[in-house]
């Protein structure tokens, strides 16, 4: 994989893909190139096409290839010699040459596979304009001044009623806190659980440790809970010692199941019983493909679970716009909290998402959004059934990853997600996501991969890339 051959096949696609990001020809050629020769996708040593072959190839011109080569030399990437063309550099001289580090270890991915996130060529550009110029007309003059700390007014209203509808959450504007994402809300909530006595936060076994992470910094130590096909193993609550439990009933993440009716009723008469909190994670609830969707288990007791939502996966991460409806308990607390953040979220973006649900866009986005990702997810399931039938495919009733259980005879998690690095594929081992207190062997084996960040063409070949990795 790590010659010219394989990886030059794959270069017009990933231009356009650049410069759909607005990169120019010629940037975007030595970007390319560059994490190319940064990562391991060109081994030292790679002999490349002379920049005419290569401009002929690309259909541009001569000139571009000649000036981003010679670049990439100057940074010490690539070594021209007269005579014997140009390669690609060994890594002492690389390093040597002090070139700037590639942006992130992520750059040499060029199918990136790894769970957690959106197309973001799903965005609704249109819309968003639209319902943006529409809000901005409608909005009342103090709207651009300073408001409640619990968002807009507009936003929760149109919230309150999109949530009641299509999740089944009983709530109400003044029960509903903006936030900067989910991440912020956890956030939040933690550090006021935590003043409120919740020295411990029971978490599912394996989840998010970013998540875990924000816990911690804001006081509660985390506690893992089992999953099992049912979700997490709330029935063991009452020993665990903790005074809240964050779950993520819709679609467990990552192993991507669905918190049993028992389960959930569990979790409730524990809260009830042990004047405590469960917070509920509805990250992608909206996206369940086989059968309907299942409500919100915030409904069975809105004074008990702390429904929390965002826009991360039906809109974009980037608008960083998320929410929580609180029992009323919490409500002027948080508000406090928020408030003492330095105060609301982007008035504008939120009277653009309060103006795109009350028209109907935020719902015809969700649709196409639904459709494009099922779609995806039948394509993941048919690859492995053709060329890995020994691989299980589970978690893909709802969601936009799955979970790859790995047959005896094919390598480790680590090995297979390495293997796949060196191939430009990012995917993510199960046990990258396990509670540090939760024992190695309690899951099988396996991987997970996410179908939703891809543009459409790197998801196409990052999945011939998987087959290959896991056919036998
Ligand atoms: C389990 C889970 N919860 C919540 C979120 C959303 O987080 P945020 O709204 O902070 O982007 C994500 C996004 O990846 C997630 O995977």
């Amino acid at each position: 994989m790590n010659s010219w051959a394989t990886w030059g096949h794959d270069l017009h696609l990933d231009l356009s893909e650049r410069r759909a990001r607005g990169l120019g020809l010629r940037a975007a050629l030595e970007d390319a190139l560059r994490e190319a020769a940064a990562g391991a996708s060109l081994t030292p040593g790679t002999r490349l096409p002379s920049s005419r072959m290569l401009a002929a190839d690309l259909g541009i011109a001569r000139n571009t290839v000649a000036e981003a080569y010679a670049q990439l030399a100057a940074e010490g990437w690539l070594t021209s010699r007269q005579g014997s063309g140009t390669t690609v550099a060994d890594r002492a001289v690389r390093r040597g040459a002090g070139s700037p580090a590639p942006a992130s270890p992520d750059a040499a991915l060029r199918y990136d596979l790894r769970a957690g996130h959106p197309d973001l060529d799903l965005f609704p550009h249109v819309a968003w304009l639209a319902a943006a110029r529409r809000a901005l007309a409608a909005a009342p003059r103090d709207a651009l001044g300073y408001s409640d700390s619990r968002g807009r007014i507009e936003l929760r209203q149109a919230l309150a009623d999109y949530l009641g509808r299509v999740r089944g959450v009983r709530t109400d504007p003044d029960r509903l806190l903006l936030t900067s994402g989910y991440a912020q809300g956890l956030s939040l909530l933690s550090a006021e659980l935590h003043a409120r006595g919740a020295h411990t936060l029971a978490v599912e076994a394996y989840g998010l440790a970013p998540h875990r992470a924000m816990i911690t910094a804001a006081g509660p130590a985390t506690v893992p809970l089992p999953v099992d096909e049912n979700g997490a193993r709330t029935d063991l609550l009452p020993g665990v010692g903790a005074g809240a439990v964050l779950l993520t009933p819709a679609d467990q993440f990552p192993t991507g199941n669905l918190l049993h009716p028992t389960r959930r009723a569990a979790a409730v008469d524990w809260a009830r019983e042990n004047d405590a909190f469960v917070i509920e994670d509805d990250y992608d609830g909206e996206f369940r493909y086989d059968r309907q969707a299942v409500g919100a288990m915030q409904a069975l007791d809105p004074e008990r679970v702390v429904y929390a939502g965002t826009a991360s996966k039906s809109l974009a991460p980037g608008l960083r716009l998320g929410w929580l409806a609180l029992p009323s308990a919490l409500v002027e607390p948080m508000r406090a909290r928020k408030a003492a953040t330095g105060g609301q979220s982007g008035v504008l973006e939120q009277l653009t998402l309060a103006e795109l649900i009350r028209s109907g866009g935020y719902d015809r986005q969700v649709r196409r959004a639904r459709l494009h990702y099922r779609r995806r997810r039948d394509r993941v399931a048919a690859l492995l059934a053709e060329r890995a039938p020994d691989v299980r495919v589970t978690g893909i009733c709802a969601g936009l990853h799955a979970v790859l259980r790995l047959p005896g005879g094919l390598p480790t998690e680590e090995v297979l997600v390495e293997r796949a690095y060196r191939r430009g594929l990012g995917l993510q081992g199960l046990h990258a996501f396990r509670h540090p207190l939760t024992a190695p062997d309690t899951l099988p084996p396996s991987l997970v991969i996410g179908y939703g960040a891809p543009p459409e063409r790197a998801f196409v070949r990052g999945l011939e890339v998987l087959g290959d990795l896991l056919g036998q």
